[in-house]
């Protein structure tokens, strides 16, 4: 069953848009809001509900957007504010709603707050809108705790006081250019309120909320003591802490003043569903990515879990699951369904060498159709519609990634996700723009394979296959929200059926082709061997 009017959310079709790679009005190798506005045609055949735009607020650009100056100004790079509104207000007119990003857990060093902080000094009231220690050690001259930051290194810089000397240190969960802030202090509270109501005053129909399970930190600020990165929440002392939910239940009266409500979605990297779940409840945020569903290996008894998982643990508290299989944090779908195995982690890109890439193009092709087949909303990053791959040879000179840097030249980090689409078979940026300057990220020569207008009309293409799975998907009744029911399946199949009437099955067993349910064949992945069954990687819709 589909949702309606003010509950579209629980089972939206989302599409990400990266807004420095989607496309290049202005012509100068970064995309921008007028580009977005360009491909509203193309938006508009795939068939998604709304689409969520990455950061697009003033910056100075040292994590691509996620160090936000101000949330009242679009940076120029992408154009204005006024470009913004009639984005939206485009897309509205044609039934897409627009989802924006906020990043609560810390600015640019280049917000007024910090460079004030930075020149008030040690024990100043500016220095408390953001996380200012003395150092350990006799000068002072070790970080506050042993913290690491996302991208490598200690999550501490230490700042030369406005006398010359060696001074505090202050806190950056990501790069030294995004200084976390204190939430405790009520400054930030306000200020993120503020930015929520300009953008809903604009028309946005929602937040995308980054790093949503960060925000606060233990009192004290404890050691790690051997707790890494992705370790279980709860007890990690910058993740997940109980202050975070008030500040939810906060929003979620501001959002709910409007008319239409607007809605959030979490991304919180939270690996246990029974917390993950404590964000999505009533009066808290709407839904929250499904990243063990991105992280799960192509293995049908561990997919199987996390579907039950999920829809169980967030059903339980009346909200809807997420799908999703990219974004721009995360190497490309069909480059990791290309590899045997797939690490968890969250930048998912140490890949290992050997890779088969037909086999990932079967398997996306088989996962779109498994998620759209699946209760909830579902997630597309740009490209992923394309079959696009991750460009793995990116050169280390052009890598824009803090993470690359940080790691001393050791790990990719995500630029190989972020490089503008191909819209072209040809041309010197293959339609990324029209002027030719190349983009902020070089193109490999192969792209134009990938190009949407050489998909256009071609049997058996990505681009096909997502538009008319989307459209399938909308019009079929026993899709949408609702239950499923698992059908029993030889190992290493997945197989369920909607409202009664659709069955899915997906054939992950690698090994040789599986027996379907009798019905009528709605779509198929692939093609049915000439005895009527369903080879390996592939996924088949039957209407029973
Ligand atoms: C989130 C974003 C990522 C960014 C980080 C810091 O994980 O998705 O791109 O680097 O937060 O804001």
């Amino acid at each position: 069953m589909h949702s309606v009017g003010n509950d579209w959310w629980r089972d939206a079709v989302i599409y990400q848009i990266y807004p420095r790679s989607f496309a290049d009005a202005s012509g100068d190798g970064i995309g921008d809001i007028a580009g977005i506005r360009s491909r509203i045609p193309h938006l508009v055949e795939l068939g998604i509900d709304a689409i969520w735009v990455n950061p697009w607020y003033r910056s100075p650009m040292f994590d691509a957007g996620y160090d936000v100056v101000t949330y009242e100004e679009i940076d120029p790079l992408f154009g204005t504010v006024e470009e913004a509104e009639q984005l939206i207000a485009e897309l509205h007119a044609v039934g897409i709603r627009t989802i924006v990003d906020v990043v609560p857990n810390h600015t640019s060093h280049l917000h007024t707050w910090f460079q004030e902080a930075l020149a008030a000094g040690p024990g100043s009231p500016e220095r408390e809108r953001y996380i200012f220690r003395d150092g350990r050690g006799p000068n002072g001259d070790l970080p506050p705790n042993d913290w690491v930051s996302c991208f490598h290194g200690p999550a501490w810089t230490r700042v030369t006081e406005a006398d010359g000397t060696p001074g505090q240190w202050y806190l950056h969960l990501f790069a030294p250019e995004q200084p976390d802030r204190n939430w405790e202090h009520p400054d930030t509270v306000r200020e993120l309120e503020d930015a929520l109501r300009f953008w809903f005053d604009k028309g946005v129909d929602g937040f995308r909320i980054d790093v949503a399970h960060s925000l606060f930190k233990a009192p004290g600020l404890p050691d790690l003591n051997g707790l890494t990165w992705d370790d279980k929440c709860g007890e990690h002392p910058h993740w997940d802490q109980p202050g975070i939910h008030e500040i939810y239940r906060s929003w979620r009266r501001i959002a709910d003043s409007y008319d239409p409500p607007r809605v959030f979605v979490a991304e919180a990297w939270v690996p246990d569903h029974q917390r993950l779940k404590n964000y999505v409840r009533p009066d808290e945020l709407h839904t929250s990515f499904n990243f063990d569903f991105l992280t799960c290996p192509w293995d049908a008894a561990r997919m199987r879990r996390v579907i039950d998982v999920s829809l169980e643990t967030l059903g339980s508290v009346g909200a809807p699951a997420t799908w999703v299989l990219g974004n721009h944090d995360v190497a490309r779908v069909v480059s990791r369904y290309a590899r045997k195995e797939q690490r968890r982690g969250q930048n998912l890109v140490h890949l290992a060498k050997e890779y088969d890439l037909e086999m990932g193009q079967r398997r996306a092709r088989a996962a779109i159709m498994l998620m759209l087949a699946l209760p909830g909303s579902v997630y597309l990053y740009q490209g992923e519609e394309l079959g696009l791959p991750e460009v793995e040879d990116l050169p280390g000179e052009v890598m824009q990634d803090p993470t690359w840097a940080r790691s001393g030249g050791t790990d990719p980090g995500r630029d190989g996700c972020r490089v503008p689409l191909p819209w072209s078979p040809e041309g010197p940026t293959f339609g990324f723009n029209t002027t030719g300057v190349e983009g902020w990220l070089p193109q490999p020569e192969w792209f134009g394979r990938y190009a949407a207008a050489s998909q256009e009309g071609a049997a058996g293409s990505m681009l096909g296959l997502y538009r008319t799975m989307l459209a399938a998907r909308r019009a079929e009744p026993a899709l949408g929200g609702g239950e499923i029911e698992w059908l029993e399946s030889p190992s290493g199949v997945l197989a369920f059926v909607r409202d009664g009437a659709l069955a899915c099955v997906v054939n992950m067993t690698g090994i040789e082709p599986c027996a379907v349910p009798a019905g009528e064949v709605v779509q198929c992945s692939g093609t049915l061997t000439s005895d009527g069954r369903l080879p390996i990687d592939t996924a088949v819709w039957i209407r029973l």
